[in-house]
């Protein structure tokens, strides 16, 4: 395979990837900048893929499949993806750039039988598989910033059953950071919390999940990563407008939190919540937010488990997988540990020694992977309370 000096070859997992030489696209500190390269390629993106090939190899590894990567930058994705879990696909990008370096990688990796580029516009080519009738089993939504655009044809495309990726890199407004953007785009009120991250997350899957349920499709996510910039959902598709009405009264609810304690709970019915928080303060309610498990705990161990097998898999990834598998056992918000204490006014113990002794007294505890000052855990407020202030006196005593 011949390419220009101004290109180079990087390896990825298994795959061989031409991309752009990054010493042309770096900043005054050295940093590589992705978005001034002529095809886009990120390596703070490796974590995605490899959680895309793990996440793959557990939901259809071993079956013959068809697959869309549909925003796929320099193909190394789907690349990946066929190298490392099997399966056929369309790699496609609008930008005649992307759609050169596609060609040039599926050549490069000699999937040539397996996997064809594409040079169209995501939204048409996926709305055009369903009047054509090819039906994938896997569809890749990355695009820059919000998914939104790109989440109607998307689920439209999907077969019964299929499974469905989705990466969001607008965290801006999934976290508050522009309420009336949050508010028109994702329909909820919202405002600063110390889980922002989860909350985020939980934002951007009730609003797909409500967009799949108008189309009669029942969405539940399995895995759900949120680094640096980008949150990622990995979901799993079914069609059947009863299945979507049920995951959408059963998994869809408010959030009640109260700024000055940062007590927090899920509720159903905004009108309830007619309590005080401890300070006598009202909560304030917000939401639709995804009120059910964001990480399959089956899915997650059983992706972890198969890591042996595919040794090339980077070093972050094994160690978020680690942690994802121990969150998924508590569906509840993180608690970031700073903020809790300084409430308090205590001094904040390490996240680790909490997590211990909340296991001590036989509480499910966890680390999140969305934040190193975050702690999970089945004890109520109140009890988690009582944990740090009691390990506050035994450590100024
Ligand atoms: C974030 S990059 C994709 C990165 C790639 N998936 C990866 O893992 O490296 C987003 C890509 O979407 C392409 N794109 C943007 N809008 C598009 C559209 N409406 N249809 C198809 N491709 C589009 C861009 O050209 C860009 O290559």
């Amino acid at each position: 395979m011949t390419y220009y000096r101004s290109e180079q070859v990087i390896e990825e997992g298994l795959a061989k990837v031409i991309v752009p030489r990054f010493e042309y696209y770096r900043r005054p500190d050295g940093r590589l900048e992705p978005a001034w390269m002529p095809v886009f390629y990120n390596p703070q993106a490796v974590l995605s893929r490899d959680l895309t090939v793990l996440f793959l190899r557990v939901v259809l590894g071993g079956r013959d499949y068809f697959f869309i990567d549909s925003l796929s930058g320099t193909g190394v994705r789907g690349i990946r993806i066929a190298l490392e879990v099997g399966g056929r696909g369309i790699l496609n990008d609008v930008d005649p750039r992307a759609y050169y370096y596609t060609n040039k990688n599926i050549k490069l990796n000699k999937l040539a039988g397996r996997l064809e580029a594409f040079n169209s516009e995501a939204n048409s080519l996926l709305n055009n598989l369903v009047v054509t009738g090819v039906v994938p089993d896997y569809v890749d939504v990355d695009p820059y910033g919000s998914p939104i655009p790109h989440i109607d044809s998307a689920l439209k495309s999907l077969g019964r059953e299929a499974y469905l990726g989705v990466t969001a890199t607008d965290t801006g407004p999934l976290s508050c950071t522009y309420p009336r953007k949050t508010l028109a785009r994702y329909w909820s009120k919202c405002i600063k919390l110390d889980f922002e991250k989860e909350f985020a997350s939980r934002l951007l899957i009730s609003n797909i999940a409500l967009r799949a349920a108008a189309l009669e499709i029942s969405l539940k996510p399995l895995i759900t990563l949120v680094y640096k910039y980008y949150v990622r959902v990995f979901f799993q598709a079914r069609r059947s407008a009863v299945e979507a009405y049920k995951t959408i009264n059963n998994c869809t609810g408010y959030l009640w939190y109260c700024t000055n304690t940062i007590e927090r709970g899920f509720t159903k019915n905004p009108e309830e919540v007619g309590f005080k928080c401890s300070d006598g303060s009202k909560p304030v309610v917000l939401g639709r937010l995804w009120t059910c498990n964001i990480i399959d705990p089956e899915v997650a161990s059983k992706m972890q488990a198969s890591i042996g097998e595919l040794p090339w898999i980077s070093s972050l990834s094994r160690g978020v997988l680690e942690i994802l598998a121990q969150e998924s056992m508590i569906n509840a918000p993180y608690y970031r540990l700073d903020k809790l204490c300084s409430i308090l006014k205590i001094n904040m113990p390490s996240t680790i020694r909490v997590i211990k002794r909340l296991r001590e007294m036989g509480w499910i505890s966890s680390r999140t992977h969305m934040d190193p000052r975050g702690v999970k855990a089945s004890a109520d407020y109140g009890e988690l309370v009582e944990v740090l202030k009691s390990m506050s006196q035994q450590h100024t005593t």
